[in-house]
């Protein structure tokens, strides 16, 4: 392996490149990507600045890019709350549904069952995908031995899209994200939807509460730790949530007593008039031809959908310019989506001499007849420019989160994450603290903990679900 290669693979820079024993041309062709995937800290800077410009607008005004939505969520959990409660989490891959006994002192007891969502659900009708969700909550309810109960069941709605909402579980779609894209919805009230189903199938459940996943993270750390002051999402898709002063929210226009609110920030759509994030040819080509093109472009950069495709992109670039493969791809590289961001995670934690995981990816998963070690190292590259540039935009927003919030000066605080990309790409969470020391200096550290969590869409939904019903 080059000395190149056996660097710590947590960080690259543009000197780096120069060292890469490839031709003059795959040299060159590095460098040029190299310095078009860079994001210095001048820029971060510029990165964090519009996104509090842009936090700003949405608390202020309706229809703002960065939606800031407020959640009708307002009270933090105390950890005592008690009782039997239902979730459901729709966002991603599978549905899952859950049974919750919230059982006080921070205690408490998950039952859960997962269900593939069928592709053509995804992209179906809404009203069918809402009977799916429906007949999975019954065969639940019934695999778990609940299926007869006398009163109506109260229900937490995990629905990770951008929703605005009206009150604690009626709002409107407002678009679809993440491969989503089913008919009859956007505009439509996914609550009433769901609630209808569970009518026509004589199912005693009530939708007490819509909650965006980022929400639910936020108040199932807060049951258990109440520094809690923020929830992020990094993985399929990407999004935060955080306590915010009622009195900051200008746009809100009710009478309401409690001082502060969970605000859903709907922070991928951060930045869609192009003014900061460098985009480059191979992050517009993704954006064309997803499904919710000009849209979300802050999460096209981040998240675990998208990565992988990114480096394909790039990846078919140097092909083209024979620097890669001997100019060959295979029928499998030549497929969208066919690259995943798990691909990308294999590669950056192989450092065996020959690249071995690397050449199994490459050859074996994606067809590529034969690789040299050389082609290998410089995937291996592209993965890594990527990865890091993904881990420092995401600073940028938990950056401005804490501009916002004036957090620095205050006592250290948690932030909770979900989400694969934070749990699996290698190096993700350490890139991501070294883009916030650049910003704010070593002491930042202490000053925010990211804390791993699992069960947001479960126990946060039925945490704010129990809130509901209980009047809180
Ligand atoms: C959605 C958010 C969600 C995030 C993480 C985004 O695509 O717009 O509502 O929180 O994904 O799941």
């Amino acid at each position: 392996m080059s000395a190149w290669l056996s660097r710590k693979v947590s960080s690259l820079n543009l000197q780096e490149l120069n060292e890469f024993d490839g031709s003059q041309e795959q040299k060159q062709a590095l460098k040029e990507l190299g310095k078009e995937f860079e994001i210095t800290t001048e820029k971060l800077r510029s990165i964090v600045k519009q996104f509090t410009f842009e936090m700003q607008k949405g608390l202020e005004r309706h229809g703002a890019k960065v939606a800031m939505i407020p959640s009708f969520v307002t009270g933090k959990p105390t950890g005592m709350e008690s009782g039997t409660y239902l979730a459901i989490d729709l966002g991603g891959t599978n549905l899952r549904v859950c049974k919750v006994d919230l059982l006080g002192n921070g205690k408490v007891e998950i039952q859960q069952q997962k269900y593939i969502v069928p592709e053509a659900m995804k992209t179906g009708e809404m009203r069918q995908l809402c009977d799916f969700i429906a007949d999975s909550v019954d065969m639940f309810l019934t695999e778990i031995d609940t299926d007869s109960y006398s009163e109506a069941l109260q229900l937490g709605f995990t629905f990770s899209f951008p929703v605005n909402l009206r009150t604690i579980n009626r709002g409107n779609l407002m678009q679809w994200t993440k491969g989503y894209c089913c008919t009859g919805a956007i505009g439509k009230d996914p609550g009433l939807m769901l609630q209808d189903s569970f009518r026509r199938k004589n199912m005693k459940v009530n939708v007490a509460a819509i909650v965006n996943d980022t929400v639910g993270t936020l108040m199932a750390h807060a049951y258990r730790d109440p520094t809690t002051f923020m929830g992020i999402i990094f993985g399929t898709g990407t999004n935060a949530a955080y306590f915010e002063k009622m009195d900051n929210i200008t746009k809100w226009e009710d009478d309401i007593t409690s001082e502060e609110m969970v605000v859903n920030m709907e922070w991928g759509a951060f930045d869609e008039e192009r003014r900061v994030l460098p985009m480059t040819i191979y992050d517009n080509r993704l954006d064309r031809e997803s499904i919710n093109p000009g849209t979300h472009i802050y999460e096209k950069m981040i998240s675990g959908m998208y990565l992988g495709e990114i480096v394909r992109n790039m990846t078919l670039g140097l092909v083209d310019r024979q620097l890669l493969f001997d100019g060959k791809s295979s029928p499998e590289m030549n497929k969208k989506w066919s690259f995943e961001t798990s691909h990308m995670s294999a590669i950056e934690i192989d450092t065996s001499s020959d690249l071995a995981d690397t050449q199994y990816v490459l050859e074996t998963v994606l067809g590529i007849p034969s690789t040299t070690l050389m082609d290998r190292e410089m995937v291996k590259t592209l993965c890594r420019l990527v990865g890091i540039r993904a881990a420092r935009l995401s600073a940028a927003g938990v950056a401005a989160v804490m501009t916002h919030c004036n957090l620095l000066p205050q006592d250290a605080c948690t932030a909770a994450v979900d989400g694969s990309v934070f749990e699996f790409y290698p190096h993700f969470s350490h890139n991501m603290m070294k883009a916030l020391k650049e910003l704010f200096g070593e002491e930042v550290e202490q000053k925010i903990k990211f804390s791993q969590s699992h069960d947001g869409s479960g126990l946060g939904a039925a945490v704010i679900a129990m809130q509901v019903s209980k009047g809180n």
